[in-house]
Order: structure tokens, then C-alpha cells, then sequence
């Protein structure tokens, strides 16, 4: 896909629903008694990758483009599958079903596509296998295909190396089914989407700084559910906004869970001229409207507790970083190697081609803003994060720039190209 230069970007944008909440409504609501009915599901390939492994696990779930209709079987109501399970690109749906999966009365296998082949499992298989479940990497390489032999599991309370909410809720969900309480420790605070949409289908749980700790028992109650837009994609028409000469963008209803919105801190800290319009709030999911304007932005340190808040968003930060004056230093975030890219190397890579002068570090990107950036052949490396980055990137590149796979943003935003052209002024 090829694109070029824009004027300005203007008018009102509604990002699609959140991925991550998505996939815990269809998880949830499959383990629930009766219905739950989702309002502004996420109908991007990986959160149908979790649609599709809940009817294979024995839940009907009714699609209109309006709703989701999940018709929950209660906590033990999933019956064998009679394949594999296929996660396609889809790391939540991987690791949170995992531990699901360890807690029921039969045996599954679970795949994925070639990058989800690719990315660690050992970090649930180990605090899993601890609480009794029996999970084997079939390659031997600790990554999926995984076979789970579901087993009586006992509560433990693990303490995660890294801050991952994919780890962290495969352990709740795990202790969901375990025989006393389960608690997980971060070392930083990660998205806590799972411990609020638990809670409100009337899990026992309880957090207590960076720990999450869940009492098996309750059983889960149908919910109405209504998911706010993902910020991790209105993250794109944010830095679009911000590096677009005489541009001015609303976003509407974009969650602003404080696990999330490392953005808007980032933001702040780079001068972006951005104002956040709140929404009275029903529930445990903040969100608001977002004022976008063209800005002056400036280069800023983004390290430690903040990474987690916006791991997905470090890409199209680093393009917004290209356009800031001064040094951009992205450190502590050696995780962004394990996305579906390893996105540390494929941003330095395709910056570079774009004319960027960045530096790739061991945990991050060292950036110095202010090179003009010109168009170039991009590699998506398949990694619909990276082809959305460089598609706003390209925007503000002298000459054609071609996105290689740039179909991948089907993973998490498949109309973006549409969106993105209709606010787009070339005149
Ligand atoms: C997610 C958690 C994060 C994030 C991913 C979605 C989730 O992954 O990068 O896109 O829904 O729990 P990690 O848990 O690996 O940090």
C-alpha cells in the first residue's frame, strides 16, 4: 500500500473498540451463567481468534454487527474440543486461555500462527505449572503449540518477572479453579482490565498495589458489557495530529483507564497540544473525548513504571519522537522484543530507511527528533502496530512511502486506512 504527504488532518474520528477488553468479554461471559450481551466488540482478527476458541470449547456466540451475544455454560460448562484450538496472531487470547484451559477436566492443544509460534509461553507455563496444570510446548522451544492437560490446581502467589497483564490474568483465571486463593506480584503495575470486568461478573477479587489476588468459588453472573474505543488506536491519529501542520482532531469515547493511558502522559511531557474531555463514569472503565491539535512537541524520557501504560503505543511514539526537537530516550521496555515483531529492531529499521537518525538499545530507542523523514519501502514484518506506525510516519515523508503487509492492521483495526484517508486533506 502506498502513501504520500498530507495538508492536514481534520474532523472527528471514532476509534474502534478495545482489544483487550474484547477479548476478556467473550472469556468472562463464556464462563458466566446465562447471557452477556458485548456493545462495541472489537471485530478485529485477533479478538475473533477468542470468538472462534469459545464455540470450539462449546459456547454459542451470536454475532450481529451490533452485538455480541455469548450464552455462558458457568465456570465448568466447556466441553472438549474436538481440534486444536487456533489462536492465530493473538497473544491474549494464547496466554489468558491457557489458564482457562489448565483448570477443566480434559486436554487441549492450542496454536497459533507463525509469529505466535515465536513468542515466550514459559512465562505462564511455569507459575501453571506450579498451581498443578500439565502443559508441554510440543516443539520443546517453550512456545505454542502447547499441549494443556487441564488438572486439580492449588493457589499459589507468584511473582512475575516481568509486567505483563496476559501473565498475570492467565494466573487469576487459572485461580479461578484453584482449591484456595491465588495472588500474582508485578514488578509494575499492568493493564488491570481483567481484576474490573472479573470483579463486575462477581469474581472475589482483590488488588493491593502491584499485587491481584482471587478467591476460586464465586460463580460468575452474566454482564452487560459496552466497550469503550482502544486508546492503543487512537494513538495513531493522536501522533498523526500532533506532527501534522494545521491539523485538529476529535477523538470520541477513548478508554482512559490510568493502566492505559501512558500516552497522555507522554503527551504532556512532549508539549503535545492534546485536551481530554472526561465522560461521566458508570464503571471501572474511564473514558473521554480527545482534542488533538497540530504542536510544537519536544523529545522526553520514557522509562519505567510509565512502559507498561503504553507498551503498544512505543512504535508510533518513536515516529512522534522523529518530530520533536531534541532526544527521545525509550529505556526499560526490552518487552517490545517480543511483540509480534520484535519491535525494538523493526522500528530502528524502518526509521532508519525513513532518513530517522535512531539508535536501538538492549530495553529501547534512543531517537534524535528534527531529521526530516522521507518516504521509503517499509516492512511490516506482518505487525499490525508497525504497519499503522509507518503509514502516520509516511504521512509526513517527502515522496511515496510503500507498506509492505500494511492488510495486517486487520489484527486490531481493520478499517484504519479509511478512517485514516477520510480526516486526510491533500489540497
Ligand atoms: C495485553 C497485554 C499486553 C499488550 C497486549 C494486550 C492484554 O501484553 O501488549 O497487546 O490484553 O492483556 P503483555 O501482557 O505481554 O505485556
Amino acid at each position: 500500500m502506498k502513501f504520500t504527504r498530507v495538508k492536514s488532518l481534520r474532523g472527528e474520528i471514532t476509534v474502534p473498540g478495545d482489544k483487550s477488553i474484547s477479548h476478556r468479554a467473550v472469556m468472562f461471559g463464556s464462563l458466566a451463567q446465562g447471557t452477556t450481551t458485548v456493545e462495541n466488540f472489537l471485530r478485529g482478527a485477533d479478538c475473533l481468534s477468542t470468538i472462534d476458541c469459545f464455540r470450539r470449547l462449546g459456547i454459542q456466540i451470536d454475532e450481529t454487527p451490533e452485538l455480541i451475544t455469548i450464552h455462558g455454560k458457568g465456570l465448568h460448562g466447556l466441553t472438549a474440543p474436538s481440534q486444536l484450538l487456533d489462536a492465530g496472531n493473538s497473544g491474549t487470547t494464547t496466554r489468558l486461555i491457557s489458564g482457562i484451559l489448565s483448570g477443566q477436566s480434559f486436554e487441549t492443544t492450542l496454536t497459533g500462527d507463525a509469529s505466535i509460534q515465536k513468542r515466550p509461553m514459559k512465562r505462564i507455563i511455569e507459575p501453571l505449572t506450579q498451581m498443578g496444570a500439565s502443559i508441554t510446548s510440543l516443539h520443546g522451544n517453550g512456545c505454542a503449540p502447547l499441549n494443556i492437560q487441564g488438572r486439580p490446581l492449588h493457589g499459589i502467589h507468584y511473582t512475575t518477572k516481568v509486567a505483563s497483564a496476559q501473565v498475570k490474568s492467565s494466573i487469576l483465571l487459572a485461580g479461578l479453579y484453584a482449591d484456595s486463593a491465588t495472588s500474582v506480584t508485578e514488578p509494575a503495575l499492568s493493564r488491570n482490565h481483567s481484576e474490573l470486568m472479573l470483579r463486575q461478573f462477581g469474581a472475589d477479587v482483590q488488588t493491593e498495589g502491584t499485587t491481584a489476588t482471587i478467591q476460586p468459588g464465586p460463580a460468575l453472573a452474566g454482564q452487560k458489557i459496552v466497550v469503550p474505543g482502544d486508546i492503543s488506536s487512537a494513538a495513531y491519529f493522536i501522533a498523526a495530529a500532533c506532527i501534522t501542520p494545521d491539523s485538529e482532531l476529535l477523538i470520541r469515547n477513548v478508554g482512559t483507564n490510568p493502566t492505559r493511558d501512558g500516552i497522555l502522559r507522554v503527551c504532556r511531557m512532549m508539549n503535545a497540544d492534546v485536551t481530554i474531555l472526561p465522560h461521566a463514569q458508570n464503571d471501572g472503565e474511564p473514558s473521554a473525548d480527545l482534542l488533538i491539535r497540530s504542536s510544537s512537541l519536544k523529545g522526553c524520557v520514557i522509562e519505567g513504571e510509565l512502559i507498561p501504560t503504553l507498551i503498544d503505543e512505543l512504535p508510533v511514539i518513536a515516529v512522534m519522537a522523529c518530530f520533536a526537537e531534541g532526544t527521545t530516550i525509550i529505556r526499560d521496555a526490552a518487552e517490545l522484543k517480543v511483540k509480534e515483531s520484535n519491535r525494538i529492531d523493526v522500528m530502528a529499521e524502518n526509521l532508519t530507511a525513513m532518513g530517522a537518525q535512531v539508535t536501538a538499545t538492549d530495553d529501547g530507542l534512543i531517537i534524535e527528533g528534527g531529521r526530516p523523514l522521507r518516504g521509503a519501502a517499509i516492512d511490516s514484518h506482518l505487525d499490525h502496530r508497525i504497519a499503522m506506525s509507518f503509514a502516520v510516519a509516511a504521512l509526513n515523508a517527502d515522496g511515496e512511502t510503500e507498506i509492505q503487509d500494511a492488510e495486517c492492521v486487520n489484527i486490531s483495526y481493520p478499517a484504519f486506512y479509511q478512517d485514516l484517508n477520510r480526516i486526510s486533506s491533500r489540497t
